[in-house]
């Protein structure tokens, strides 16, 4: 039987200061991570690049499209995506949160995911265990690499594992109606109600990506939310099934079922 889980994306604006080449956001890491200690449902982690990998994935101009690129840019990218994963990972061993990284590599082959690993670390959460994935260069086919992106796996992920629920933390209180009045959405029950084109826009097209992804995961039945990273306390309150500041897209089959 499948294991229940929630999945949590870390965004790379959270975890480490955009602005600043190969730099952590230790603090906020570390607020996150404390908070992960109240954490009493099994978790999966994913988490993005920031100014790690998107630092180097915009130098060598690199993209989510399939494509020969240069082999010192993917060897670069990588690298320094497994560099910030392993500072995470490091940190969560410090709050004796029991990490197990796993590279994307490991369950994607010919460009498709690979189910039975995917709910092997469904099954490796009974045993205590987080297991914490990443964005990255990855192989696709015939010579070409991608960036895979962590919203992407978050698709990728609940597709197969059917988490019980989905947050994305990011470095905002969640979709805002006008980014620049700061209306937040609290709640989305139809893709209507986002208008794409002024939707939080951060420097790497980011939180499009995320709203795009989450819209997807949101068809599958699934409740997807956003919060502040930075008020991790938030996280607590959304697993409790509590009311807290963010924005939540309602699963298609659960707002029919409301609907009901
Ligand atoms: C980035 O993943 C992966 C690389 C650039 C290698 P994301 O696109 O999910 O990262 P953030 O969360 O937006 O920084």
């Amino acid at each position: 039987m499948l294991q229940d889980v929630i999945l949590i994306k870390l965004g790379g604006s959270v975890v480490t200061h955009k602005e600043r080449a190969m730099t952590m956001n230790k603090m906020a890491i570390d607020r996150i991570f404390k908070t992960f200690l109240s954490v009493k449902v099994p978790i999966i982690v994913v988490h993005g690049g920031g100014s790690f990998g998107h630092y180097w994935s915009v130098k060598y101009d690199m993209h989510s499209k399939p494509d020969r690129y240069p082999s010192d840019g993917i060897a670069i990218v990588h690298e320094s995506m497994i560099l910030l994963n392993h500072k995470l990972v490091k940190s969560m061993m410090k709050f004796r949160l029991n990490p197990y990284s796993v590279s994307p590599f490991s369950f994607i082959s010919n460009n498709k995911p690979i189910a039975k690993k995917i709910v092997e670390l469904a099954s490796m959460t009974r045993d205590k265990i987080i297991p914490v994935t990443y964005g990255d260069i990855v192989y696709r086919t015939n010579h070409k690499y991608s960036i895979l992106s962590g919203d992407e796996l978050m698709t990728m992920l609940s597709y197969v594992l059917k988490p019980k629920k989905v947050v994305f933390a990011v470095n905002v209180d969640g979709i805002y109606r006008d980014p620049r009045t700061k209306d937040l959405i609290n709640t989305v029950e139809e893709k209507s109600q986002i208008k794409f084109s002024s939707v939080n826009f951060d420097v790497t097209g980011g939180m499009k990506r995320k709203v795009r992804e989450a819209l997807k995961i949101s068809l599958s039945g699934i409740d997807v939310h956003f919060i502040n990273g930075f008020k991790p306390d938030r996280l607590l309150k959304i697993l409790d099934n509590k009311i807290t500041k963010g924005t939540v897209i309602k699963g298609k089959r659960s707002s029919k079922r409301n609907a009901r």
